[in-house]
């Protein structure tokens, strides 16, 4: 879409200025949500209720910092405003946004500096950041902020251990004061007032990511990853920090059908957005993770130019429309030692120009794979050549990846890493690149303001069933409320192969980092198809091997699906439990549901769909005497219809609704 995506319209904005006289206090436009600011001498606190419940007893603000200490004597002045309007996206789980909240800015300054904390009240949740003009010094260093969520009763938490390294970890399902340390979103739900929220950041720019550390009680409080002398950030004499953020709902699906995460990030940068575009793609991929195939050129080689063209072509007769190679480029000989990889230079055995021509004369999107193994100054030093090489073969999509410690102990979530990631993303938006980064730094929503960011890992993703105990039905219905409250997820889904029969059977296997012999699929079939629907992202992935999707009659699910989302909605589910979520493309549906380790019937009424179509549904079940199979039944359905989903144990179901 050509549009610019930033207002569609303005539904009545509303600037309302008052002076120092106002009160500190802004509440969400339906008024059930209130944030109440107390100033004591130099230092700010925030409170916050929920339909009149505290949510969050008075918890410190600001910033330990050079450059920005505050004194008693500065005067306090506080702006109301309020602002309203619709947004266009050129992709998304939303193509549509609604940004409605009210904004009260409280500045402390002196004549020549000012320091302002700005918060925000929406319908689903608040924010506040700390923002500040011509510090004393040029460069502020902010040593520790101060940050405090202090719960004002107990709750039940998901979230994973803060790590400033990794969120390839799993969930804890643990009351808040049993949780030592988490990172973000952080999710909870109190159990007395039935309140679910979640707290996270947004916009997160040349600062390192905030992970949150339990003091005494039920308080947290900010804990930013540091770089090797200790100092959190070095920053400029003006300057706007991440959002602090929390979403609030009456249940817990209302926290995925929240659009607070984008609304906090500016609109996009980028004018011409014609070139982003949604994808379904396989790629040479999970025959390294299960061991048939290697990254190193050899005789089990996966990026071949034999094994790039069955790719090309059977993404052609399946209605997909990309394809990645990894182990194309030459260095992973280097990888885990002390990795060296040429960004520019194919393995003699996968002969690229062809390839690229081959592609484009069949209408394909060939991407380009760039494992760093974490040395930044090798890839920041090749970027630019590397990504004008990629746009030069009619490259628009690079999957970037991170396995590997950062040289010189610099952490990847820290301010340096943020900063290298970001660097990524605006050099690819120079030469037209879509970026899917695989050990990323977390989603706060930057896709808004650079929509070629589409998609990131930042999760345990399917590899981990290859090579470990794996993912648990358990942990993929918690993934929906924790971790992809923060946005698109590379999750890499849909493994036909379950119990990978085909890998046991091949007597060229090498375990990648074997031998595993215990691992498998932890799901049912049909729950791997439903994925796709479940876990959002516009680059989706047919992650198993072609082997296994030839001739399978339920890849017609993955043939029928669109990546390129117009609307969404989670309409069922308990964190950790199930969830049951729908989207549409166009006037196609698309339903995705999960269960746990239990069997359980989900009874969904269809009026999302439009009303007087009647539409074909498609229905992808469990096989409740095996899990390798799935039943495929076709029905008439109207949006007077009501469906009962039933997944088997670890089950799932996927239904494909079109217009008759
Ligand atoms: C980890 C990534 O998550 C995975 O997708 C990739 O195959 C390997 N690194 C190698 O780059
Ligand atoms: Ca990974």
């Amino acid at each position: 879409m050509n549009k610019p995506n930033n207002i569609l319209s303005f539904l009545g904005v509303t600037l309302m200025l008052s002076a120092c006289t106002a009160t500190p206090v802004v509440s969400s436009p339906d008024g059930n949500i209130k944030v109440d600011v107390i100033r004591d001498g130099s230092s700010l606190s925030y409170s916050v209720s929920v339909g009149g419940d505290t949510l969050i007893k008075p918890s410190r603000l600001g910033l330990e910092a050079s450059g920005l200490s505050l004194s008693d004597d500065l005067k306090m002045e506080i702006k109301h405003s309020s602002f309203d309007e619709t947004w266009l996206q050129p992709w998304g789980e939303n193509k549509e946004i609604r940004n409605h909240y009210n904004e009260m800015a409280v500045t402390l300054s002196d004549d020549s500096f000012a320091y302002t904390v700005r918060f925000r009240a929406f319908d689903d949740g608040i924010a506040f950041r700390y923002e500040w003009d011509k510090a004393a010094t040029d460069s502020v260093i902010v040593h520790d902020e101060l940050t405090e969520f202090a719960f004002a009763e107990t709750a039940r938490s998901w979230s994973i251990p803060a790590n400033f390294d990794s969120y390839e970890l799993e969930y804890r399902n643990l009351p808040i004061d049993s949780v030592t340390d988490a990172n973000t979103p952080f999710t909870f739900e109190i159990g007395s007032t039935g309140i679910f929220g979640s707290i996270h950041e947004a916009a997160l720019y040349d600062y390192p990511e905030m992970t949150l550390l339990r003091g005494e009680g039920n308080t947290f409080k900010a804990n930013l990853a540091p770089m090797p002398d200790g100092i959190k950030a070095y920053l400029p004499s003006s300057f706007v920090t991440p959002w602090r953020t929390i979403q609030i709902g009456t249940s817990a699906c209302d926290l995925i059908n929240s659009g607070l995460i984008l609304n906090l990030n500016e609109p996009s940068k980028i004018q011409d957005t014609s070139w982003i575009k949604p994808q379904k793609y396989v790629g040479i991929w999970w025959g390294m993770h299960l061991g048939t195939m290697t990254w190193t050129m050899g005789p089990r080689h996966g990026a071949t130019t034999e094994n790039a063209i069955r790719y090309i072509d059977f993404a052609v007769e399946n209605n997909l429309q990309g394809v990645l190679f990894e182990g194309w480029n030459e260095g992973w000989e280097t990888w885990g030692g002390d990795q060296h990889f040429d960004y520019a230079k194919a393995y003699s055995d996968f002969d690229i120009d062809s390839i690229a021509s081959y592609a484009s004369s069949r209408g394909i999107e060939l991407w380009a794979h760039n494992e760093t193994g974490g040395n930044i100054p090798e890839y920041e030093a090749a970027l630019d050549s590397a990504f004008a090489y990629y746009k030069s073969l009619g490259i628009h999509t690079v999957k970037t990846g991170y396995a590997g410690g950062f040289a010189g102990g610099e952490y990847h979530h820290s301010q340096y890493g943020v900063k290298h990631y970001q660097k990524v993303v605006e050099t690819a938006a120079k030469y037209q690149l879509m970026i899917d980064a695989h050990e990323p730094i977390k989603e706060t929503g930057i896709r808004r303001t650079w929509p070629n960011m589409m998609t990131r890992e930042g999760a345990r993703g399917m590899e981990w069933n290859a090579w470990s105990a794996g993912n648990t039905p358990e942990y993929l219905c918690t993934l929906p409320f924790v971790r992809l409250l923060s946005g698109p997820m590379d999750y890499t889904p849909g493994i036909f192969d379950i119990d990978y029969e085909r890998a046991k059977n091949d007597p060229g296997r090498i375990e990648w980092n074997g031998p595993n012999d215990y691992c498998k699929i932890n799901t049912t079939l049909a729950r791997q198809i439903a994925n796709w629907v479940i876990i959002y992202s516009p680059l989706q992935m047919a992650a198993d091997l072609i082997e296994n999707y030839e001739g399978h009659e339920a890849f017609q699910f993955f043939r029928d699906f669109n990546a390129d989302c117009d609307w969404s909605q989670a309409l069922q589910g308990e964190i950790g439990k199930y969830i049951a979520i729908v989207r549409r493309s166009g006037d196609a549906y698309y339903l995705g549901a999960g269960t746990d380790s239990s069997a359980r019937t989900l009874s969904i009424p269809l009026n999302f769909l439009s009303e007087g179509v009647t539409y074909s549904a498609r229905i992808y079940a469990d096989d409740p005497s095996d899990r390798t199979k799935v039943t495929i039944t076709e029905k008439s359905v109207t949006s007077a219809d009501t469906l009962d989903v039933s997944m088997a144990p670890s089950g799932g179901q996927a239904v494909t609704f079109l217009p008759k």
